[in-house]
């Protein structure tokens, strides 16, 4: 089957991020929220990203308003019912996927694909909640943060995934002008099994006292040549969500490495969540930007 309609369900940071890539690679999309305040905040932000991308010359206006046009924003799920792939990038809430989930089965045709953009719940808990026909049309696909700038697109099976819909999901991370990778349906896929222990120990290096805030996100930015230090990147991606997806992990795995540190769950208690709330492992509140001063013995 050819994905031609694109349906996202969310406009929040991820969701907006998804509906920009597949409106500019070209597909209609359709993007439900759960008011029109909410979506219209999300078409903002990637009509800012957009922006960017113009005055520097990596799109065109022509691109730029061809993108705008392929976007719809909506309140109603019947608007996704002729969707060929809907993609859910909701709050990380089993129950409230799920009752999306149930809603869209009974009004979505038949063909359509189901996908949620997930980082750690289980897609086999939620395609439960669908009928036995749609449990063979649900996959992961997992972007990441800033969407229009990350290649990488995780897509992940479950072990009812039917093998046609699979690879016509592959076919369409790469249509989204993506790279898309393998996964099977197991906490964390494939990058933040390898991401979320690395993070979570750069916190226990902190705790350890092995070096300061800016001289252990030094060492790995400057030493391994990663875009960004990890105490940055949690600061990013958001300590809350961070904490989150550790606690998913490890009540998953109940090892060690996916544990989260006491800094970390005592910073999200305190209110540093990163970047969104102001302040993190840095004080965003400032230009530039310096490492919140906290009392780690
Ligand atoms: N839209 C368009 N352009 C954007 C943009 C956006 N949303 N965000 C940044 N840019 C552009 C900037 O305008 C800038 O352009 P110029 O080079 O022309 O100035 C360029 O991207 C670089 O941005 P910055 O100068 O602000 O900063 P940077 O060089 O550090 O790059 C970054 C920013 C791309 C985010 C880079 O730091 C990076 O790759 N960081 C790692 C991000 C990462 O690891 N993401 C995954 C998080 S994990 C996740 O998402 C999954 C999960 O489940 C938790």
């Amino acid at each position: 089957m050819e994905i031609k309609k694109v349906g996202v369900l969310g406009c929040g940071l991820m969701g907006a991020g998804i509906a920009q890539t597949a409106a500019s690679a070209g597909f209609e999309t359709t993007v439900r929220e759960v008011s029109e305040e909410l979506w219209q905040k999300g078409f903002a932000a990637i009509e800012k990203s957009l922006e960017r991308f113009a005055a520097k010359g990596t799109i065109t206006p022509e691109q730029q308003k061809q993108t705008r046009d392929r976007l719809f924003g909506t309140t109603s799920f019947d608007d996704l019912a002729d969707c060929d792939i809907i993609i859910e990038a909701i709050i990380e809430n089993l129950g409230e996927k799920q009752t999306t989930y149930r809603q869209l089965d009974a009004i979505c045709k038949p063909e359509t694909i189901f996908a949620s953009n997930t980082s750690s719940l289980s897609i086999t808990e939620m395609m439960a909640a669908t009928s036995q026909k749609r449990q063979q049309r649900f996959i992961g696909m997992h972007f990441f943060n800033p969407v229009p700038l990350m290649k990488l697109v995780e897509v992940v099976r479950t072990i009812l995934t039917a093998p046609d819909v699979y690879e016509d999901s592959v076919a369409f991370g790469k249509n989204l002008g993506k790279v898309p990778v393998r996964a099977s349906d197991k906490t964390g896929f494939i990058v933040n099994r390898l991401l979320v222990p690395y993070m979570l120990d750069s916190i226990r290096a902190l705790e350890e006292g092995v070096g300061s805030v800016v001289d252990i996100d030094n060492a790995m930015k400057l030493g391994c040549g990663y875009p960004m230090g990890p105490l940055t990147l949690g600061d990013f991606v958001g300590l809350d969500t961070t904490y989150y997806i550790a606690e998913i992990m490890f009540n998953e795995f109940r090892e060690k490495r996916f544990a989260p540190p006491p800094l970390l769950k005592r910073m999200v208690m305190a209110g540093l969540y990163g970047r969104k709330s102001g302040r993190g492992f840095y004080d965003y509140t400032k230009d530039p930007k310096n490492p919140t001063p906290m009392n780690l013995v």
